[in-house]
């Protein structure tokens, strides 16, 4: 606008010039010459606007370009950010903190994957069955987040046609799957239950004839199965003998049958120990209008294996999660054990597991040493005493002399008193018992004869005994002849102690 005013300004102040140049004699061709000068003058005014305009415009559409293009510029670069960013929450996502080691993990199988993260979609996703950071690389597996199925998918999964051949196993197909058979192994050892199915079409083509095998396929370890459905068997089966439904009534896979039919037999092998399927092996296909189609399902794993209460094993932890090698304590029988547990092994492995010993565990310690201040020579009651040198734990109850186990385990008990004979020429005697639940079990005996003097000598008794919580524990004199006494006079000469050598521990 401010260019075009311009021009508009030098037009008129031309045009005045040219007014005020005309002379009156030569008028007309002065017009002329004026009008033509005048016309020229336009013309140029004219192009000089057009050109000036068109400058402008294609200066504006200059710019409007570079605008357009730094703003393509700057939406790529906002996609690359968004795509970062995306990325990076991604990395997050896929990356867990486990809370208990603090690194990022991997999910194990498809079920963990779902419970880390209940947002996610079922389709591809990466898994470490043998753990993160050991064993073999993640695999890509299917995912069905509905029933937490991990699937893992292989090369053989569509139909395939095992062409003509005569002889047992003449077609022979090994089937791969994207994944290592110990990643599938673990895979199986973690999940409750694992499956593949697999489909035959035959016409003419029995798995089995005249009791020669002409179709197989082998399990995880190579060994060659004759069974088409159901869980491990050496009977070569398939799922219509199972329900007794085969077409040949007597047989027990329909394909067997000699009738000029198209057939199928197909089933479902659930026995995860054997599984994946890892060949297909088919024959008696032979004659032109025989014919054989495979096919063959993913392997598939649904459930886990629970652990109930306390780890018992390296396998326990394993299926917990543990992947860190290195020494664990695990509940044993009766008492809590130590073992080394090598995760970079699964199961099954030698050395995956190495018992190094029990460990001693007690929820409580239990230990007294208690002595008596005084003469006792009271019968069948427990002795009590008046000394607590130790009592901790406090299950020794000095003034009823009775200790109560205050937790299942094997204890230790020693007693030693100081027996005092009269002058007497009979035989005298002292026996203290070891008393369990009011039950005796033991006593320590001395016995003097024709003494002449006062006579005096020690007398101990020692015990380790297995005991429930509860149980009491006392010492009685069970025998005494007249005048004996057990003696003490603040002199510490009796001592009782006892101490748990192993708690049990009862889960
Ligand atoms: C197979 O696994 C690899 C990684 O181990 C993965 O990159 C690839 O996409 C997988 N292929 C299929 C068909 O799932
Ligand atoms: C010992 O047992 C008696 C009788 O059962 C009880 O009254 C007393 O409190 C007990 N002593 C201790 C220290 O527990
Ligand atoms: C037990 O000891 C007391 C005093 O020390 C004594 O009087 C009593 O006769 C003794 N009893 C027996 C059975 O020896
Ligand atoms: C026995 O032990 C008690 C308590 O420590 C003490 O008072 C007493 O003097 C001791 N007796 C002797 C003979 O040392």
């Amino acid at each position: 606008m401010i260019a075009i005013s311009t021009v508009n300004v030098r037009f008129v102040v031309l045009l005045l010039l040219s007014w005020s140049s005309i002379s009156s004699a030569d008028a007309t061709l002065n017009l002329e010459d004026q009008l033509r000068t005048l016309t020229q003058n336009y013309m140029q005014f004219k192009e000089s606007v057009e050109t000036n305009f068109e400058a402008k415009f294609h200066q504006v559409e200059d710019k409007n370009r570079q605008l357009e293009e730094k703003v393509i510029r700057l939406e790529s670069k906002v996609q690359r950010l968004e795509l970062v960013i995306a990325l990076r929450e991604n990395t997050v996502a896929s990356k867990r903190v486990d809370p208990l080691t603090g690194r990022s993990s991997i999910p194990r199988t498809c079920r963990e994957a779902r419970l880390a993260d209940p947002s996610l979609n079922s389709g591809m996703h990466w898994i470490d069955p043998d753990g993160q950071g050991v064993g073999d690389d993640p695999i890509y597996v299917h995912c069905d987040m509905t029933t937490d199925t991990t699937s893992v998918p292989h090369d053989s999964e569509g139909p395939m046609d095992v062409g003509h051949c005569a002889d047992p196993g003449c077609y022979s197909k090994a089937v791969t799957y994207n994944a290592s058979l110990r990643q599938m192994a673990a895979l199986a050892d973690l999940s409750g239950e694992c499956h593949q199915s697999i489909k035959y079409d035959c016409f003419f083509a029995p798995f089995e004839l005249d009791g020669i095998a002409f179709s197989w396929w082998n399990d995880k370890d190579g060994s060659a199965k004759f069974f088409w459905a159901g869980a491990n068997t050496d009977v070569h089966t398939c799922q219509c003998g199972i329900d007794g439904n085969c077409v040949e009534s007597f047989m027990k896979c329909n394909c067997d049958s000699a009738a000029p039919e198209q057939l199928v037999d197909s089933g479902v092998i659930n026995d995860k120990e054997i599984l994946p399927i890892t060949r297909l092996n088919f024959g008696r296909t032979g004659q032109e209008y025989s014919s054989g189609v495979h096919t063959l399902g993913r392997f598939e794993c649904t459930g886990q294996v629970a652990v109930t209460g306390m780890p018992t094993s390296c396998e326990d932890l394993w299926r917990i999660g543990h992947t860190l090698s290195g020494f664990y304590s695990v509940k044993g029988l009766k008492m809590v054990e130590s073992v080394y547990c090598d995760f970079s092994k699964l199961p099954n492995e030698a050395g995956f597991q190495k018992w190094i010993g029990y460990d001693d565990v007690k929820s409580a310690p239990v230990y007294f040493y208690v002595q008596r201040n005084s003469a006792f020579n009271t019968t069948n009651v427990p002795i009590p005493f008046q000394i607590s040198r130790l009592n901790i734990g406090n299950a020794m109850n000095l003034s009823t002399g009775k200790f109560t186990a205050p937790v299942q385990g094997t204890y230790f008990f020693s007693f030693t008193g100081h027996a005092q004979f009269p002058t007497s020429s009979s035989i005298l005697t002292l026996g203290v018992g070891l008393y369990l639940n009011g039950n005796f079990i033991g006593w320590g005996v001395v016995e003097e004869y024709n003494t002449v003097n006062l006579q005096e000598t020690p007398l101990t008794l020692q015990s380790t005994l297995n005991l429930q919580k509860g149980d009491e524990i006392w010492l009685q004199i069970t025998l005494i002849s007249d005048g004996v006494i057990l003696f003490d006079n603040n002199d510490n000469w009796t001592h009782f102690t006892g101490y748990i050598l192993e708690e049990e521990l009862i889960f």
